[in-house]
């Protein structure tokens, strides 16, 4: 098993209007392959996956199935040709079963007037077993969470002699366990001689689970190969289309202290927790979940205040018991899930730059609005925000661009010092880099810059200084930069 190619496009064209979505797209993948599709966002893989399910018609190109040319594919034509689509939303019926949302389209699609209920459960649990999903048939979807949803979409994809599965981003909503989990079932289809394509981004999930790769960049396709053929750099060269700045951060040492806490505790979060950081410092904050990583960046912006010990800014104490007394001393924090507690997803890229800020505009009791979308337009250009405005919703930014907004959020504040947890989660490796610059930037002309994430690769790269945290204490401080320039 292995070699036999089961699908093959060749110099697939798609617009939409005058959106050139796929300028000519290659495409291999052979029975029992597992194949990542990746690219930033906006590059063409939903549209090329929507070619391939014959949802959309292509303005030119060659599609080959199963070593048959196919002209003018029609989504009935692509599944009874085994091919399964899992788009990112999953198209499940909350309010139906689990046996029914598996089993039903297929007792339809037979032509059945009347549905035979023992064999709606029979066939589901058969793809569950399948498929090493173990999930009560009886019970409503909305009960499940997301995994959940994802597996029962699986199971109704597979069980109509599907031959190649395709997965739209499947890992954006799952937790680490949960892709673990995910990827084991997509191994058992594999083992069958299922062909597999999955739309991922991130490169240690694309290294755990795929054997070939093909990276397009701007509705092109760039590269393909055997994972092997991939490191990091390359990838990084492939999906962004230039070099990606690996040195590492090396500030030029400064004396001046921004920020110190001596013997800060919270009872059952943290204990004794004491550093300092210069001016040119990015600290990074690292340990497992629950090690008081996260807690102390909460602990600093006064979401749950420390029960002990000093804090000291600019060489002044000061007294952090609230979120408001955090910002007034122009502290800026950046929470691991920037959706429900850092922006305004509806509202505008200028509503939610201004939201922190929004005093500095009242003359009176009116609002300077020119001045808000000047101040707007400068941070967009500033951070590198790609929207075609400031009035743009942020929900219909990209992870890396919305990430962005909240930062631009607090750089509007003029911090003194900005903590980050996890800035970079869910953000496009391009956007990544530019975000690392910034915060670079950022600590040079002295705002105390500290980053939480779990993210070694990046606390190595970006922090000059990286404490690890174990059980609540400081367990270890490496200064990351032996090699810093003495002023
Ligand atoms: N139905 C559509 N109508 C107009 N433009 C579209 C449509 N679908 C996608 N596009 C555009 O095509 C480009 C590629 O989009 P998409 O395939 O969704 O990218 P990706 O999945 O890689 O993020 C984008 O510029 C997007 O705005
Ligand atoms: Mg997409």
């Amino acid at each position: 098993m292995g070699n036999e190619v089961f699908l093959k496009l060749t110099g697939i064209r798609k617009s939409f209007g005058g959106v050139h979505a796929l300028k000519g797209v290659d495409l291999e993948v052979r029975k029992g392959e597992i194949h990542c599709l990746a690219g930033e966002n906006g590059c063409g893989k939903s549209t090329l996956i929507k070619a391939i399910s014959g949802v959309h018609s292509v303005d030119s190109g060659r599609i080959e199935i199963d070593g048959n040319q196919v002209e003018k594919l029609k989504p009935i034509d692509a599944i009874q040709m085994g091919i399964q689509v899992i788009y990112q939303d999953f198209a499940v019926f909350p309010n139906l079963t689990v046996a029914e949302n598996i089993a039903l389209n297929g007792e339809v699609l037979r032509g059945k007037k009347t549905v035979n209920w023992k064999q709606v459960k029979k066939t589901a649990k058969e793809a569950m077993a399948l498929v090493g999903a173990n999930l009560d048939p009886d019970m409503r979807l909305e009960m499940l969470p997301v995994a959940g949803k994802q597996m029962v979409a699986i199971c109704r994809a597979i069980i109509n002699d599907c031959k190649l599965l395709i997965l739209d981003e499947p890992t954006t909503a799952l937790t680490d366990k949960e892709v673990q989990k995910l990827w084991k079932v997509i191994r058992g289809l594999k083992e069958h001689g299922i062909a597999i394509v999955i739309v991922n981004h991130k490169l240690d999930e694309i290294y755990a689970i795929a054997d070939h790769l093909t990276i397009l960049r701007n509705g092109s396709f760039v590269s393909t190969g055997k994972i092997a053929e991939y490191d990091e750099e390359r990838f990084t060269r492939d999906m962004t289309g230039h070099d990606v700045d690996h040195a590492k951060y090396r500030p030029v040492l400064s004396k001046e202290e921004v920020f110190r806490v001596e013997h800060l505790s919270l009872k059952g979060r943290f204990e004794d927790v004491s550093f300092s950081m210069n001016k040119g410092d990015v600290l990074g904050i690292t340990g497992l979940l629950g090690s008081g990583r996260g807690e102390i960046g909460e602990a600093l912006f006064g979401i749950t205040p420390p029960e002990s010990g000093k804090i000291f800014l600019n060489g002044n104490e000061i007294k952090v018991n609230s979120v408001n007394d955090a910002i007034q001393n122009r502290i800026g924090y950046v929470s691991e899930d920037r959706l429900t507690e850092g922006l305004f997803i509806n509202k505008s890229i200028q509503d939610n730059m201004m939201a922190a800020s929004i005093q500095r505009y009242f003359h009176g009791i009116k609002l300077d609005t020119s001045e808000m979308s000047r101040a707007t337009a400068s941070l967009i250009e500033k951070l590198g925000v790609v929207a075609p405005g400031g009035d743009v919703p942020v929900r219909t930014l990209s992870g890396g661009n919305a990430q962005k907004v909240v930062i631009a959020k607090w750089l509007n504040t003029n911090p003194r010092l900005f903590i980050l947890n996890g800035p970079t989660v869910g953000v496009d490796i391009g956007a990544k880099a530019e975000i690392h610059s910034i915060l670079r930037e950022l600590a040079k002309e002295g705002i105390g810059i500290i980053v939480i994430s779990d993210d070694m690769r990046e606390l190595l790269q970006n922090c000059n200084k990286i404490i690890v945290m174990r059980n609540g204490r400081i367990g270890e401080v490496t200064d990351n930069n032996a090699e810093r320039i003495e002023l």
